[in-house]
């Protein structure tokens, strides 16, 4: 048998796991859902869901891969049998995120390339990200004229899956040397904006609408759901990712203390993005003789539109805005590429295909699913699909891995076993959290939350296109179970 692959060392291993954690959901999703979500009042679901699934969750993932030496369904195979569909499963979920994440790439790439024109969009900035990059039709069904998609975002997307080509087809030791820039950097951009944020006028303003509490929203299930969510989205937990990443580590290394530098570096990077974007939210309403409530918009819009927009008030706000640009393509593609990692670790684990020619497939794959999100009615499916995957699937995954280690395996002798390796010793709060805690919580959520989607359709979406977002995600399931039924070369 070939020798698994391994990072050059432990900080490498830290440091991809980091990369691939701190994305565009920290700068580009934390800041809105904080905003949606009862403002300073939302770190108490953030911090309970960090607790309570976030870290145990990501110590168990580490633990899965490094045992097994191998991606997330033959890991989960190794707990019980019965499991290696819950690998596919998140790998799946994982592969559909890549098909948009890249083409919120695309959108950063574009925006890099216009970022020195500033002056002369910022203006119309709405209109400018609606009808110029995304060329936005009327709705989900309405793909506009021929060629139906929008070519600079076509562009950004080839680019964006040329990158990751480049940059995983070599294997972890390349990976290992791109995060070395692909990790600090962003996080010194970010320090500059953070800076650059708190020395505006109105500043303040705009952090009180981060910082200050509406305990009232609290009351909002769907609210703790987001929280869950984010949670699992910005430590890429359920997607298999990490599983893969572990693997490529030895198998005594240590789990529980790189878990908690990791999920800390996560957090703090979203907490400094939200006074990055809200100091510079409070200039912006400072500048208009605004409320803050006015200038912040939802989803995207605050950092394609309402971003560069407050950007274009300051001196140099051109470069500014390209450093910000950069900043979300280098946060950006340590995360994209994590997941393709994650996928070909699974595949090349079951049939033994070359990873090169995986990783090459993959590429040229997602880049044809990613003309669905390109296309004029892109944005639409790309917020349904979002809505999906991101704040069911992987909840889905999570309770399974929880349910497969805590109630089919011995997960004391897990926990065991992960104290002889770590720095630090888990104690007994680890083992409640995976087998109970964790799972009831996210059942309870996932329940109500379902009930609430029944009540409201999403966005007020027609159902069509809602039942296309559903049947996405179902199908991801079922190629799940597909996958864990093929007959394998290895492992089987
Ligand atoms: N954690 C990344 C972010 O916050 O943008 C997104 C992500 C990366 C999710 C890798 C899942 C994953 F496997």
């Amino acid at each position: 048998m070939s020798l698994r692959e391994r990072w050059g060392s432990r900080s490498a291993f830290v440091m991809a796991a980091i990369g691939s954690a701190v994305g565009l959901g920290n700068v580009w999703r934390y800041p809105y859902v904080v905003y949606k979500s009862g403002g300073g009042a939302f770190l108490i679901p953030f911090l309970v869901a960090l607790l309570t699934a976030g870290i145990p969750l990501m110590i168990l993932e580490y633990w899965l891969g490094q045992r097994a030496q191998a991606g997330a369904p033959q890991s989960l195979k190794k707990t019980h049998k019965n499991f290696e569909w819950v690998g596919w499963w998140a790998l799946m979920a994982a592969l559909i995120l890549t098909f948009y994440y890249a083409v919120v790439m695309s959108w950063c790439f574009n925006y890099l390339y216009y970022a020195w024109s500033l002056p002369e969009w910022s203006p119309n900035a709405k209109d400018f990200f609606f009808a110029k990059v995304l060329q936005v039709s009327s709705g989900p069904f309405d793909f506009g004229e021929f060629p139906y998609v929008a070519w600079p975002v076509v562009m950004g997307l080839a680019i964006s899956w040329i990158s990751v080509y480049l940059i995983i087809c070599k294997g972890v030791a390349r990976v290992g040397k791109v995060v070395l820039i692909t990790v600090p950097l962003p996080v010194i951009l970010l320090l500059i904006l953070v800076i650059r944020g708190m020395t505006l006028d109105g500043s303040g303003e705009g952090l009180k609408f981060f910082l200050e509490p509406n305990f009232a929203a609290l009351k909002d299930p769907t609210i703790w759901l987001s929280a869950y969510g984010q949670v699992f989205f910005s430590l890429s937990l359920g997607f298999g990712t990490l599983i893969a990443y572990a693997s490529y580590t030895p198998k005594n290394s240590d789990i529980t203390n790189n878990a908690f530098i990791v999920s800390l570096a996560d957090c703090g990077i979203s907490y400094m993005a939200g006074f990055a974007i809200f100091s510079t939210l409070g200039y912006l309403a400072f500048s208009q003789g605004l409320p803050v409530q006015d200038v912040v918009s939802k989803g995207p819009g605050l950092a394609f539109i309402v971003y560069p927009t407050a950007l274009s008030l300051m001196p140099l706000g051109a470069i500014l805005a390209v450093l910000f640009f950069i900043m979300l393509l280098t946060l950006g593609i340590d995360s994209l590429f994590s997941m393709v990692e994650g996928v070909i670790a699974g595949v090349h684990d079951k049939w033994g295909f070359s990873k090169g020619k995986l990783v090459g497939l993959y590429c040229i794959f997602a880049f044809m699913m990613g003309l669905l999100f390109a296309s004029k009615a892109g944005l639409y499916w790309l917020d349904i699909i979002d809505h999906f995957v991101t704040e069911y699937t992987l909840l889905l995954v999570g309770l399974f891995q929880c349910v497969a280690v805590g109630w089919f395996s011995n997960i004391s002798q897990a926990r065991q076993e992960i104290n002889k390796q770590s720095d630090f010793s888990l104690g007994i709060w680890w083992e409640l959290c995976i087998k109970y805690i964790a799972p009831v919580i996210l059942v309870a959520i996932l329940g109500s939350s379902l009930y609430q989607e029944l009540q409201k359709p999403y966005e007020g979406y027609p159902s069509q296109a809602l039942a296309i977002g559903v049947a996405m995600t179902a199908s991801a399931f079922l190629a799940g179970w597909l996958f864990a039924s093929l007959k394998g070369r290895h492992h089987e």
